[in-house]
């Protein structure tokens, strides 16, 4: 959806009118002739704001109003308003309207007017997202076009809004870049193609964009790296994309893991649900994202994003459980479970970071099964021993519906990954396995401020809900947009 917030919306160009209203609220902030016609429509359809209420009546100019309750005024967040935009787009669809206004009159917790129309533009943008690059027959399915206005309170003049406006675009292209790299298919999106994917969209925002490929990661001595690509025929790729701004003071760099497909190598998964496995590049998807919209925002910190992407698959030069692999950094790793991948080129893509000596390093990954058993889809593990920084990467998710949980990084769980023959072992059993997990990253890791984020139960959504479509979501960029603009 193409969004523009506007305090005058073009009525007599739109075709549907959206009202998202509370329980007895009227006394809205908008230009009086819109006023009237909402005035006029609840009174017509008799509306009283119900949580599950919603109501389509035939109107003059626009021809449609639909209205949408959101229930008790003081209970509305950004749940409500999430839920409220994505029935937006359903409905819009459903009726084929293709120039929509939306009201949403309330300020979020913890915002301002301004935020919460930020943030609500670049949600509505999402609102009829879907990935249709293979759809051929069923075009019902197939997105077309939709131009929508967001209502802006009057006090939001014409300059505010079109600068809101382009920062929420800036944003929601980032989030769309994530989900159709995620979604992709993985016959289509191999390593290759994703990092060529990845260099497409780093020029197209102006950035410098480099891709190592096998001989030169060879040349690095990224053994995790090359040990997972073994068994792929594909080729493994390095990816680095830098956005250096003249008036930086800070440097962030930003590393994601990208399995283009996961099937767990010799230690093969389940046939179950493991087409979901080409998600596994969606940390990677995410850094990319990220960059694209901190570049479009223009925001004055400069930041690397880095990905390492290969296939995990088994065959006869796979890499196997019982061998002793040397890192890029120089650390043994002995091989438990070839489907503890994940950590295996992360450890490398973290050194390389490292050396870049960012003052925050943070990484995304859809690293193990037993964060999504920990915290479902609703957050992703957070671990890091920086509290101010786990604070405010807590903090800013939270404001944009992109949520962390803190999980401890303590030294104890080291010794769930001690080996015998080598300075570590690349598992450390069923408990805990998300916190080994991250525990084996810090072994790579020499930089003062390092944030691990276990996106593996929110990159995704297995179904689609009231709120968002199935799929990759682009979870990590509003929170890390967020927590940049923090800095400043
Ligand atoms: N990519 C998976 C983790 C995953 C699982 C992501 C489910 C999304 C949904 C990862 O590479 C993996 O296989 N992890 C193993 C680690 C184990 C072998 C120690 C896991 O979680 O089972
Ligand atoms: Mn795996
Ligand atoms: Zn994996």
């Amino acid at each position: 959806m193409h969004v523009d917030i506007n305090r005058d919306p073009k009525l007599a160009k739109a075709d549907h009118l959206f009202v998202i209203l509370a329980e007895g609220d009227r006394e809205l902030d908008v230009a009086p002739a819109l006023r009237t016609l909402v005035d006029d429509a609840v009174r017509d359809a008799g509306f009283s704001g119900r949580g599950d209420e919603s109501v389509t009546l035939a109107t003059k100019a626009p021809k449609r109003t639909t209205l949408i309750g959101v229930g008790k005024r003081d209970a509305v967040s950004l749940r409500t308003m999430k839920g409220s935009l994505y029935q937006v787009g359903k409905l819009a669809r459903k009726q084929r309207s293709k120039n929509i206004v939306v009201i949403w009159p309330y300020t979020l917790p913890g915002h301002d007017a301004e935020s919460t129309l930020r943030l609500a533009a670049d949600l509505l943008s999402h609102v009829d997202y879907k990935y249709a690059e293979f759809i051929t027959v069923k075009v019902d399915d197939k997105p077309y076009p939709i131009d929508a206005t967001l209502v802006a309170p009057q006090a939001v003049d014409a300059k505010r809004a079109k600068a809101l406006t382009a920062e929420a675009r800036a944003i929601a292209e980032g989030v769309r870049t994530v989900r159709d790299l995620g979604n992709a298919p993985c016959n289509v999106m191999t390593p290759a193609a994703l990092a060529t994917r990845a260099n497409e969209v780093a020029r197209a925002a102006g950035l410098k964009c480099t891709i190592y490929k096998k001989r030169e990661i060879e040349a690095m001595k990224m053994g995790g790296l090359l040990a997972v690509n073994r068994g792929s025929v594909e080729e493994p790729r390095f990816v680095v994309i830098e956005y250096t701004p003249r008036k930086a003071k800070k440097h962030v760099a930003l590393v994601g893991k990208g399995i283009t497909f996961d099937s767990g190598g010799i230690s093969i998964k389940p046939a179950e649900k493991m087409e979901e496995m080409k998600f596994d590049m969606c940390g990677a998807a995410t850094v990319v994202g990220t960059i694209e919209a901190v570049a479009k925002l223009g925001l004055p910190i400069r930041v690397t994003a880095i990905f390492a992407a290969t296939e995990n698959l088994p065959s006869g030069s796979a890499y196997k459980p019982g061998e002793i692999i040397t890192m890029m950094n120089g650390k043994t790793v002995e091989i438990v479970n070839t489907d503890a991948e994940g950590r295996m080129i992360l450890g490398d893509a973290l050194h390389f970071a490292c050396r870049l000596e960012p003052d925050h390093l943070i990484d995304y990954a859809t690293l193990t099964g037993a964060c999504v058993v920990a915290l479902s889809s609703e957050a992703a593990g957070i671990f890091t021993q920086d509290d101010e920084l786990a604070q405010k990467l807590i903090e800013s998710g939270e404001r944009v519906g992109d949520r962390f949980w803190r999980l401890p990084l303590w030294d104890e769980y080291k010794d769930q990954i001690r080996s015998e023959w080598a300075d570590m072992k690349n598992t450390g059993g069923r408990w805990g396995g998300a916190i080994t997990a991250a525990v084996f990253l810090k072994e790579f890791v020499d930089c003062p401020s390092w944030a691990h984020l276990d996106i593996a139960g929110t990159a995704y959504a297995e179904a689609e809900t009231s709120r968002d479509a199935r799929g990759a979501t682009g979870a990590g960029v509003r929170a890390t947009v967020q927590w940049l603009e923090s800095l400043l």
